[in-house]
């Protein structure tokens, strides 16, 4: 057989060879005169920045936060109207409101209201998501298909700049759009020098935006105070060519500063109150003025940048409080970026964090959500109303049963007590640390009971204030130890027994059948003899006992069940036994008392009959169907015989 070059199988010739063809497809390139015929097919191509990024964000369409079938969602934001976007979505949680401000302002920024000669600025604590906000949108520009530029200018301007003043009335009128900003300096000469003013024979290329080539994405990194050079942000003369040319010749001009790279997309200033003042006004002026010095003795530059910037709290206080600060104060748009504070969100941070990274042990159940409680539980505000797990679960949507009832005060109410919540805490960033080291250690897997451990170990290595790491402790030692053993509990006994679900649901049918009897003071229809009986009231007692229901507070309570359970049907719900809270704690904790005795002795006993033995083993099936590993249910197994049934 003939060898056949073109014909070559060898996968990384092809990978090679694909790209390279890839490339010769080479981006678009054409006169002045040709990018005027696309502008005028596409008006929409010489948008300015803001509103580049705004369509960028609606380009994935947005959504209201209350269609949804989730019902915790439903119950939290009840009445509210918050907007979504699945531009964020994906990868942000629990940040809505954050979210929905940030939209806002790209959204008035792009009507060229006062917001568009704004910076944003994204003010929280660490690790609360502020770089992955805006990493996010250096993204959504990268992805966007190209935009069109001057081709040389090292500003990528919008070639719509080469139209002197006296037409632009008449080309704006023609094309249907707005013409905005002045050519840069270097543009200025070459069109005199090279093109002798034959603007419609300057070339215009596509670009796309791209952060390591500098492309239409600028970022600023806090700058060395005692170097606070401004070519970082508005270029510089390059000294070698000084004395070629004379003085006041664009040739020496080097416009590579962030804000002359970052024209047309963005420009991210990182910490960007670490900044001298000085610095700051560069960026002031080229947001409120959309123009920029040149360096040295060469004008003024037009931009046209959305400048977004972030840094903590304790920076921007610092700053806020020195008044001769004003000026710049007044032209920024402060967007809060507090930590989530929902349990059910946090917990998909470290999914998506740990679906990123490298490791790949096993995660047994409860794991992140025991240390996403932990995060959320350092984050609130203590409150006279509940207790701080309670209001954890209320801000999780949850329903709190109290004395048989659902608490009926409105997370709204809570959230009202107090200010700032959520600016302090725990970061993600501290609870990612201590899952990647309980994997690192445990590479089998690992369990609620090592994350809480590596916790409690972290939170006393920490130079934490000693009030704050007692607390932590507190939550460590004390109240998430309690909540895991419940979840746990739990847990087993769904594992024990058999067809949880089904027996849970006959014990709710039950109940609902004597209840109504009861309260309606008529019969029950057995359902095999069809006979009519009284309410088992032993039964219905059996249940709310429970959930400590005794005596004359029992009637209410069976009231409370038929009357919420008859206008949830009649909302056309489906009603189970997770409807009612009250009801489905006791019919949960029946369930759990009927196994308790067996649990205790076939998880204990070191030496089991063979009944025992059967029972053990279909008892660690059905964990590993709920998702453990034999490894991780033996732990939990383990901690529940030492915990959990102490005799
Ligand atoms: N609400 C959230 N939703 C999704 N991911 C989040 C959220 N909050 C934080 N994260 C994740 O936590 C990690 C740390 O976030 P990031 O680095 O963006 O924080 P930061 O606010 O910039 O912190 P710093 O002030 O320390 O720079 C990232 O992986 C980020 O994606
Ligand atoms: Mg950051």
């Amino acid at each position: 057989m003939e060898f056949e070059p073109e014909a070559a199988n060898n996968p990384f010739e092809r990978l090679i060879r694909e790209n390279r063809a890839g490339q010769e497809n080479k981006p678009w390139r054409g006169s002045f005169l040709d990018y005027l015929e696309l502008v005028k097919e596409h008006p929409k191509l010489t948008e300015l920045s803001h509103a580049r990024i705004f369509d960028m964000i609606m380009r994935s369409g947005s959504g209201e936060i209350l269609d949804t079938e989730d019902e915790h969602t439903r119950r939290l934001y009840k009445g509210h109207s918050l907007k979504t976007y699945p531009f964020f979505n994906e990868e942000f949680f629990g940040i809505d409101e954050t979210i929905e401000r940030i939209v806002r302002y790209f959204h008035a920024a792009s009507l060229k209201g006062e917001e568009s000669r704004q910076v944003l600025y994204l003010m929280g604590p660490v690790g609360s998501g502020k770089s992955s906000l805006v990493e996010k949108l250096k993204h959504g520009l990268e992805e966007l298909p190209p935009f069109y530029a001057i081709e040389g200018c090292p500003m990528h301007e919008e070639p719509l700049h080469l139209i002197p003043r006296q037409l632009r009335k008449a080309f704006e009128d023609m094309l249907g759009v707005r013409i905005e900003g002045e050519l840069c300096p270097v543009c200025r000469y070459r069109l005199e020098s090279e093109f002798g003013g034959r603007y419609e024979d300057v070339p215009v290329v596509a670009k796309i935006f791209s952060k390591r080539h500098r492309t239409g994405i600028g970022v600023v990194p806090p700058v060395d105070p005692n170097n606070q050079d401004t070519s970082v942000l508005i270029g510089s003369e390059d000294i070698s060519k000084l004395d070629l040319y004379s003085e006041g010749d664009p040739r020496v001009l080097d416009l590579n500063g962030a804000l002359n790279v970052g024209n047309r997309g963005m420009v991210e200033f990182i910490e960007v109150f670490k900044n001298e003042t000085e610095y700051l006004h560069a960026m002031i002026t080229a947001t409120q003025e959309k123009v920029i010095p040149a360096p040295g003795r060469h004008g003024m530059v037009y931009v046209d940048t959305c400048i977004v910037a972030h840094s903590n709290e304790a920076e921007w206080q610092k700053f806020k409080a020195d008044h001769t600060n004003e000026a710049i104060l007044d032209r920024i748009v402060v967007v809060k970026v507090p930590y989530n504070l929902r349990l059910s969100e946090e917990i998909k941070i470290y999914r998506k964090i740990l679906d990123r990274s490298d490791f790949r042990a096993h995660v047994a159940p409860h794991t992140l959500e025991v240390a996403s409680m932990f995060a959320i539980l350092s984050r609130l505000e203590p409150t006279g109303k509940c207790d701080l797990m309670t209001k954890l679960k209320l801000y999780n949507g949850e329903e709190v049963v109290e004395k048989g009832r659902v608490k009926k005060f409105e997370v709204s109410e809570l959230r009202e007590e107090v200010k700032g919540e959520g600016m302090s805490g725990i970061s993600t960033r501290f609870v990612m640390k201590a899952l990647d080291r309980s994997l690192s250690e445990s590479p089998e897997g690992i369990t609620p009971i090592h994350i809480r451990e590596t916790l409690i170990r972290m939170v006393k290595e920490s130079d934490l204030p000693d009030d704050n790491r007692k607390r932590y402790l507190e939550f460590l030692q004390d109240t998430l130890h309690k909540e895991y053993l419940a979840i746990l509990e739990k847990e087993i006994t769904k594992a024990f027994v058999y067809a949880y679900e089904e027996q849970a649901e006959t014990l709710f049918q039950n109940y609902l059948d004597h209840a109504e009897a009861f309260v309606n003071k008529t019969t029950v229809k057995d359902q095999n003899t069809r006979e009519e009986l009284q309410p088992d009231e032993e039964f219905l007692k059996s249940l709310e006992e429970q959930i400590a229901i005794v005596g004359s507070a029992a009637e209410g309570f069976r009231q409370d069940v038929i009357g919420y359970l008859w206008a949830a049907s009649r909302r056309g719900q489906i009603v189970s036994y997770q409807s009612y809270e009250p009801l489905r704690d006791a019919i949960e904790k029946k369930l759990m008392n009927s196994v308790r005795d067996i649990s205790r002795i076939i998880t204990k006993a070191r030496t089991r009959d063979e009944e025992q033995q059967e029972k053990y083993h279909e008892l660690i099936q059905n964990l590993l169907h709920l998702g453990y590993t034999p490894y991780s249910a033996d732990v939990v197994l383990k901690y529940a015989a030492n915990n959990l049934w102490k005799d």
